[in-house]
């Protein structure tokens, strides 16, 4: 494997010399064409992952940093999510920033206060925790930067941060990197690792380099699994094993499809792996079920579209009922028409988000 040794224990300032600071990122969600479900470890994923790296749904975090008033070995921050306290996400933080003491010791020194703000509703049933915990990461690592000028080439900075951005939410470390990013080790990825993401945006057909992907949300209740449950049930899952090694056998496929522009392959694979996460949670014990039945309904629309007008538009899900709708930018207003004629009654309050493969995180 690829490996880093991130742990530095000289990452401390000297009493009475630290300057306070402010750093924000914005940093945005991403939808998983090859899934990562399954881990083991400290967040090493069981097979490798390729997302898109989207845009118009993102997290915009700013932390300030001070001396912390009174010593102790605590983690001292406070969270403030769209402007109001809320424990249970900071209680979340404080046991992230925690784990990472081994590598930022100098969070021990500081205390925290951190505003958050996602651009999607809270309740869109959007997984938050790629946008969330990549914004953190990369704010930590420039705080780093800023007291230490430890990780000044940008290569080195997404490196760190991707590892950092891992260690709190699996798919968080794909979203470091602008358009798309591969996670895991694979024989076709010589730079591939298991302890951080790497871009795969250069590579990319011009036909992907701007996909598009409608959110169309068919529920926003929360769910009733959570996909770090979900993990933990792959563990004893009876397909587990063929299911990582065909995880490896599809990425194989994806990425030349990736760099020809070959939209058959690429949207097979797509579709195939939206129902595999779903197949893996049905037969996992205790099972269930997180598609409703407008989800279903909305797979066979978009089936039937496309067989009858031969356009490229192909769905995909997370861990949620929640479809996404891939489409290349040249075929847009035609599938607009397709979203508010026959797929928009089928969501929630009617309400989808347009995104698309973006320019990745923007410091602010
Ligand atoms: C279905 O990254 O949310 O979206 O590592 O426990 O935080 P944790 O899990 P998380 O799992 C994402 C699962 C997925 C597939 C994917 O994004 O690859």
């Amino acid at each position: 494997m690829n490996e880093v040794n991130y742990k530095n224990s000289k990452l401390i300032v000297e009493s009475g010399s630290l300057q306070p600071g402010t750093v924000s990122w914005q940093s945005p969600s991403n939808i998983a064409i090859v899934k990562y479900w399954g881990k083991h470890g400290v967040q090493l994923p069981r097979n490798p992952s390729f997302s898109f790296t989207l845009s118009e749904a993102h997290s915009r975090t700013s932390i300030r940093y001070e001396a912390k008033k009174t010593l102790s070995h605590e983690v001292s921050l406070q969270f403030l999510f769209h402007g109001q306290a809320q424990a249970s996400f900071e209680e979340k933080i404080k046991k992230y920033f925690s784990s990472l003491l081994p590598y930022f010791p100098f969070i021990r020194q500081l205390h925290f206060t951190i505003s958050s703000e996602n651009s999607f509703p809270h309740s869109a049933g959007i997984a938050s925790s790629a946008s969330g915990m990549s914004a953190l990461a990369l704010c930590l690592c420039s705080i780093e930067e800023k007291m230490f000028g430890t990780v000044k080439e940008r290569p080195d900075f997404e490196k760190k941060a991707s590892y950092m951005a891992r260690l709190g939410s699996g798919s968080a470390c794909r979203s470091i990197f602008s358009q798309g990013a591969i996670w895991g080790q694979h024989m076709d990825v010589e730079e591939g690792s298991d302890l951080y993401a790497i871009p795969f945006n250069t590579a990319l057909h011009e036909l992907f380099q701007d996909v598009q992907d409608t959110i169309l949300l068919i529920s926003r209740s929360e769910k009733s699994v959570s996909s770090r449950a979900g993990h933990q049930l792959m563990e004893n899952n009876i397909y587990a094993d063929n299911r990582y090694k065909q995880a490896n056998q599809r990425l194989q496929q994806l990425l030349p499809a990736l760099r020809t522009g070959d939209w058959d392959t690429f949207g097979a694979i797509t579709e195939s792996e939206a129902m595999t996460l779903h197949a893996l949670m049905m037969t996992s014990m205790p099972p269930y079920i997180l598609m409703e039945p407008n989800t279903l309904e909305a797979i066979n629309r978009i089936r039937s579209f496309r067989d009858h007008h031969k356009l490229p538009v192909y769905f995909t899900l997370d861990a949620g009922p929640n479809i996404h709708l891939l489409y290349p930018k040249n075929i847009k207003p035609q599938i607009d028409r397709f979203i508010n004629d026959s797929l928009k009654g089928l969501c929630s309050d009617g309400q989808f988000i347009h995104d698309h493969a973006g320019i990745g995180p923007v410091e602010f």
